[in-house]
């Protein structure tokens, strides 16, 4: 597992994959999961995301009580410190300003429980996933075909625990929810 030097917390990838490992058609999810939305929310409450541009351009908003912060190489944007959403240029930056945002927030018994959520989409899961030491993964049980594809996970690297299967229905498809701990 990679480390990024001087970070403190557990940096854990949060996903929602299709049976071919598709996170997206590239703008937007392609599954609504009123359940998964709610666990993401449960899980990542209170603790900082990092997400590529694409995908917060996709949701078009910062999420409230989380520190949003955004990977991008523009110039552009600007950190709202009103809504905790902070753009940086590379990811040790953004795991840097994770931190930094927990230390500023939260007193030492808090921090005990803080992680780092790594937020999508494929580009920065692809170059964060060798930091992380945790995925909490839906996989959803549907074939996309084309699409922003998950990273590989080597399965050898990873112990995987099921949390809870969903059975679809005609609002949605089947789908479970994981939680995968690193073995090295
Ligand atoms: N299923 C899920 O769990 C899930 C979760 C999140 C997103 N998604 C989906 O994923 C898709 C988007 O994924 P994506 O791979 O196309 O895009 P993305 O990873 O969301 O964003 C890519 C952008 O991030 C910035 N970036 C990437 N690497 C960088 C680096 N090293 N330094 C600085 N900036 C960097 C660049 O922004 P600039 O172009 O501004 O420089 C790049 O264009 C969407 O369909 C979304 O709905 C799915």
């Amino acid at each position: 597992m990679k480390k990024i030097k001087h970070n403190k917390f557990p940096i854990v990838t949060v996903a929602a994959i299709s049976d071919d490992f598709i996170i997206g058609d590239g703008n937007k999810l392609l599954w609504h999961l009123p359940n998964d939305l709610k666990r993401l929310k449960n899980i990542t409450l209170g603790n900082p995301i990092i997400m590529g541009r694409k995908t917060y351009d996709s949701i078009g908003k910062p999420l409230p009580g989380r520190a949003n912060i955004i990977l991008t190489n523009k110039n552009s944007n600007k950190d709202d410190l009103k809504t905790d959403k902070f753009f940086v240029k590379d990811f040790e930056k953004a795991i840097l300003k994770a931190n930094k945002w927990i230390d500023k927030n939260f007193d030492k018994v808090q921090k005990q429980s803080k992680q780092i959520f790594i937020f999508g989409g494929g580009e920065i899961y692809k170059l964060a996933l060798d930091y992380c030491i945790k995925i909490e993964l839906t996989v959803v049980n549907v074939k996309c075909l084309n699409g922003v594809y998950f990273p590989t996970i080597n399965q050898q690297d990873w112990g995987k625990k099921l949390i809870q299967k969903v059975e679809g229905n005609e609002k949605y498809p089947s789908h479970s929810f994981w939680t995968y701990l690193r073995k090295k």
